[in-house]
Parts: structure tokens; sequence; C-alpha cells
């Protein structure tokens, strides 16, 4: 299975290519602008060799084609572009990692749009694609160290079994980290809000703390 990442270049689109490439998959990594990509993709290579061989460097577009599509791009840009890269993304699994958040002294706040979640917004843009969500509460640096043990749990929303499914083997095939049901696009708004509180914690409690859920 081919995976895109569009913004593969943020810390967030990075670590996590990384970590695809590292269990078995073929990545493509997205920039606005192929220089940067390969420009990331190298220092990739320098810092993990092998295990980031599977990383190609893409334009976003050509990200498009992969099989399933993780819109990992600047937060205030990722409705924006899912609405641009709509034709691409039809018939695809299409993840949402984003978290729409304003800061407010010392603490953050989720700005929701119309349709309730940037989730629930993307999906109504991008119709013929299903959209999915993950990711929402793992802090980038978790990914960015290929040793390092993830912590986080994923909990993934989305409206069609099968590729919510298929998320979840994904996020499973990465070490450690484990992935959680979470139902329908109607509960993504309940990461991305958390996402603030989480931030809100980490400030005032100066830690980086991330989701893990108990009982399991
Ligand atoms: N950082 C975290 O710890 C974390 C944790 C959980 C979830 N998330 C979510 O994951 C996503 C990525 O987070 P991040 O911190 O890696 O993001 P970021 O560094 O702010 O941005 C990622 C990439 O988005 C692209 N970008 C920036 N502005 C854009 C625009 N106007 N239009 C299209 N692309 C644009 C840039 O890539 P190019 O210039 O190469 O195109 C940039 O490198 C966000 O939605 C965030 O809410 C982040």
């Amino acid at each position: 299975m081919k995976i895109g990442v569009l913004g593969a270049t943020g810390p967030a689109g990075r670590g996590l290519a990384a970590r695809l490439s590292d269990v078995g998959y073929d990545v493509l990594a997205g920039s606005r602008e192929r220089v940067k990509a390969e420009q990331v993709v190298k220092e990739l290579e320098t810092e993990w060799g092998d295990r980031v061989s599977r990383i190609t460097p893409a334009n976003n577009q050509a990200a498009c084609d992969a099989d399933v599509v993780v819109l990992a791009v600047h937060a205030d840009a990722a409705l924006a572009t899912a609405k641009y890269f709509a034709d691409q993304l039809a018939g695809k699994i299409v993840v949402s990692m984003a978290n729409h958040l304003v800061r407010n002294g010392t603490e953050f706040n989720a700005v929701l749009p119309p349709h309730g979640s940037i989730a629930k917004e993307m999906q109504a843009m991008l119709w013929r694609s299903e959209v999915v969500t993950a990711f929402h509460l793992v802090p980038a640096a978790e990914f960015a160290n290929l040793d390092e043990k993830m912590e986080s749990d994923v909990v993934a929303c989305g409206n069609d079994d099968t590729a919510r499914t298929t998320l979840m083997e994904i996020i499973r095939a990465i070490p450690d980290l484990r992935a959680f049901d979470g139902g329908s696009l109607e509960n993504a708004v309940g990461m991305e809000t958390f996402a603030a509180v989480l931030l809100t914690i980490n400030i005032r409690h100066k830690v980086r703390a991330g989701l893990r859920l108990s009982g399991f």
C-alpha cells in the first residue's frame, strides 16, 4: 500500500512518514515545493539510512496518487488543501489529523467550522472520498525518533467501516502505537477539541503529555 503525506515537511508529517517507511509502507512525502520535500527526505536519510528508504519526495499533487492520503499540512490550510485536491482524492481514503486551535493566554481553544469539526467539513467537501481521522493527540516529537517507543494511543474515527479498519491497521503497524475505534466522524470533534485541552495541560503543567487509555 502506498501512503501519501501532504505537508510532509512539517514535524508531524515528516515523523509520520519516517515511521511508516520504517514498518514497510511506501510513502510519497509531499510539499507545495518538491525541492523542500527532497531536502527533508535527504535529512531523514542522513539520520535513519535504509529505514526511510521507502520514502519518495513529491509535490503534494503527486502525493495524492497514493491509496491513502494523510493531510499533514498546517491546520489552517487543511480544508483549503482538501478542496484544492478534491478531484485527485476522489475514491481514496483521506486522513485528517488537523487540530484548528487558537491560543488565548495560557490556554488553547478549538475553532470549529460550520459542519461542527474539521473532519466533517472535509467530508462534506470530499464527498467522493472516505475521510477518516487519527493522530490528533500524538505530539510530533514522539514520531521523530525512530528508536524511541511511541507512548500515545490513537483514536480513529470515520463513517466507512472499511476505511476506518484500514487506518487502524496502518496505525497498529507502527510498534507500540495502539489504535482504538472511536466511531463515525460525528465523534471526530472530541479529538479535535481535546487537543486544545491537552495543549493547555501541557502549557500549564509544563509537560508533554499525550493520550493513554486505561482498562486495556
Ligand atoms: N505538531 C504536532 O505535534 C501535531 C500533533 C497532532 C496533530 N497535528 C496536526 O498535524 C498537522 C501538521 O502539523 P505540523 O505541526 O507538522 O504542521 P506545520 O509545521 O504547521 O505545517 C506542515 C506543513 O504544511 C505546509 N503548509 C504550511 N502552510 C500551508 C498552506 N497555506 N497551504 C498548504 N500547505 C501549507 C508546509 O509544507 P510545505 O511548505 O512544504 O508545503 C508545512 O511544512 C496539523 O493539522 C496539526 O494540527 C500536529
